[in-house]
């Protein structure tokens, strides 16, 4: 695991963009495709404002998402719909491979299992993500696994409903057999409201049922904290 502190969200959303396009030159130049799982919520939207000035070959960059809203894609919930604003529309993205929100959760869930079978990796019946993007909720969830949510998942994707701010509640997720397999999991967390939790998922009893976060360890991929000085003023330097 890699702790990298910036000054703020704007430096850090910085250098993510930069790292992105590096890890996505090797990807394409390794294996032809980029294949990332984008995060919703509002820490990763000053990354995706920079990577539209980014220059990857970005029609052998494939978007997909850790999780979903199942509200309509012109809904400003939608987190497809927030990233078309800001970055799809400005970089001409041609594969996008979004939760059909307009679904209903359960078959939501089933099509996007369908839409990751066609990029999986074999054994795997879904891809090993070169880069998935999450966040985390003060509450120390990440994409849409929440406290007290079930542990031992096997499905790649769930239908789930959760109450966390004003945000929608019902949710497709993808699960950690499939966070767990990415080459490299980026975590953007800032925020002095985040630094207790962050500390405790970093540095406190692995406890994955409280801390939802602790879930996600990838198996022989990457794991690294993108965070700012307010959300690590907590952990010991
Ligand atoms: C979502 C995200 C969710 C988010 C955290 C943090 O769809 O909302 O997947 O897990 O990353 O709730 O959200 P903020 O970045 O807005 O604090």
């Amino acid at each position: 695991m890699v702790i990298k502190v910036f000054r703020d969200i704007s430096e850090l959303s910085q250098a993510a963009a930069k790292a992105f396009t590096e890890l996505a030159n090797q990807a394409i130049a390794k294996r032809g495709r980029f294949l990332v799982a984008l995060s919703g919520g509002s820490t990763p939207m000053k990354l995706y404002e920079r990577l539209a000035n980014e220059t990857p070959d970005w029609s052998r960059v494939h978007f997909f998402w850790g999780d979903e809203r199942c509200v309509p894609v012109e809904d400003v919930g939608n987190s497809y719909g927030q990233a078309k604003k800001v970055l799809f529309d400005k970089i001409g993205a041609t594969n996008i491979h979004r939760v059909r929100s307009e679904l209903g959760p359960d078959s939501a869930a089933r099509d996007y299992a369908h839409t990751l079978s066609q990029f999986a990796d074999p054994p795997l019946d879904f891809p090993r993500f070169d880069l998935v993007l999450l966040g985390m909720g003060d509450d120390g969830h990440t994409a849409s696994l929440f406290p007290d949510s079930p542990i031992d998942v096997t499905t790649p994707t769930l239908a789930v409903t959760a109450h966390y701010q004003d945000r929608p509640a019902n949710r497709i997720t993808l699960t950690p057999p499939v966070f767990n397999q990415a080459r490299e999991v980026w975590f953007l967390v800032t925020s002095q409201s985040k630094a207790e939790t962050l500390k405790n998922i970093i540095e406190g009893e692995f406890k994955p049922e409280v801390y939802p976060a602790q879930r996600i360890r990838p198996v022989g991929g990457n794991l690294i904290w993108m965070i700012d000085k307010a959300a690590g003023s907590l952990l010991k330097k």
